[in-house]
């Protein structure tokens, strides 16, 4: 029987990547997203075994959306976390929703979507990834919210490794730079005080490669899920494996 991925935010600019490569590598695809509409987009351009809209920042529907995936595909041999939100601007001035909302989509339902997981996961000796960050990895100035949410993430998943490791169950974090998608026109339009290409701007100038610095494609970081659940990447785990253009690699 051909195997099963489970994938958060798949309505997302990553998600939806990720779902294709899948589809296209003959997997078949569990879809999940808080955005109705988009999950149903996702369905017109691929065949998905399972689409649910659900809010996973609530720790039963995680176990729901588990319960849904085993009822209609029979097993589970990948969950990719790839649902996020982004929020910024100064500690003071974050609210107590912002806090709740970030930490709650970007960590809470990734913690007790992988908690649902390790049943299935356990009988197919699967693998997690969970969507990091740069900035899990090091700090962003102005995004300490975000940053704190991805660098729990990532040890997370590095913990996870650990505690799976005897069941042949891997873990890893991917943690992208700046990819093209809603989430980064998202940014630009709310936090570019009006002038979102100028966000863009400074966002491309830190990059190691200078006038050539772009932003990544989506397909690219779905590529390297795609490997790590692959046989053939089998010794890792309990990685966080950036993806960024040297972004992370220092100052
Ligand atoms: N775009 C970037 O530059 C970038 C960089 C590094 C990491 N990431 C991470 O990559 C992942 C994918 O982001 P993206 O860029 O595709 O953004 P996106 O906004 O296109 O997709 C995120 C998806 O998460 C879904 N989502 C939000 N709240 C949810 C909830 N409560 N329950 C279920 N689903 C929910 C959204 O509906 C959306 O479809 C996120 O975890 C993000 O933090 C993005």
């Amino acid at each position: 029987m051909q195997p099963v991925v489970l994938i958060t935010g798949a309505a997302g600019g990553l998600g939806s990547a990720v779902a294709r490569r899948f589809a296209n590598g003959g997997w078949r695809v569990a879809a999940t997203d808080l955005n109705a509409a988009g999950l149903q987009a996702l369905g017109l351009q691929l065949p998905l075994a399972a689409s649910l809209a659900l809010d996973l920042g609530h720790a039963t529907n995680c176990q729901t959306l588990l319960d849904e995936v085993l009822a209609r595909c029979g097993r589970l041999d990948a969950l990719v976390n790839a649902a996020g939100v982004w929020r910024e601007g100064p500690v003071e001035a974050c609210s107590e929703a912002d806090f709740d909302l970030v930490l709650n989509v970007n960590l809470k339902a990734a913690f007790f979507t992988c908690a649902a997981a390790i049943a299935p996961l356990r009988v197919s000796r699967g693998t997690i990834i969970n969507i990091a960050s740069d900035a899990g990895h090091q700090g962003n100035r102005n995004a300490a919210l975000y940053c704190a949410s991805k660098g729990a993430l990532t040890l997370l998943s590095k913990t996870l490794a650990l505690d799976l490791a005897a069941d042949g169950i891997r873990v890893n974090a991917v943690s992208p730079g700046d990819i093209a998608t809603p989430m980064l026109d998202f940014q630009a339009e709310r936090y570019g005080g009006g002038d979102p290409q100028g966000y863009k701007r400074d966002l491309l100038s830190l990059y190691p490669q200078g006038r050539a610095a772009r932003f990544i494609r989506p397909e690219e970081v779905a590529e390297l899920v795609w490997f790590l659940c692959q046989p053939y990447a089998e010794a890792i785990t309990g990685a966080n494996l950036a993806i960024d253009f040297g972004l992370s690699a220092g100052k």
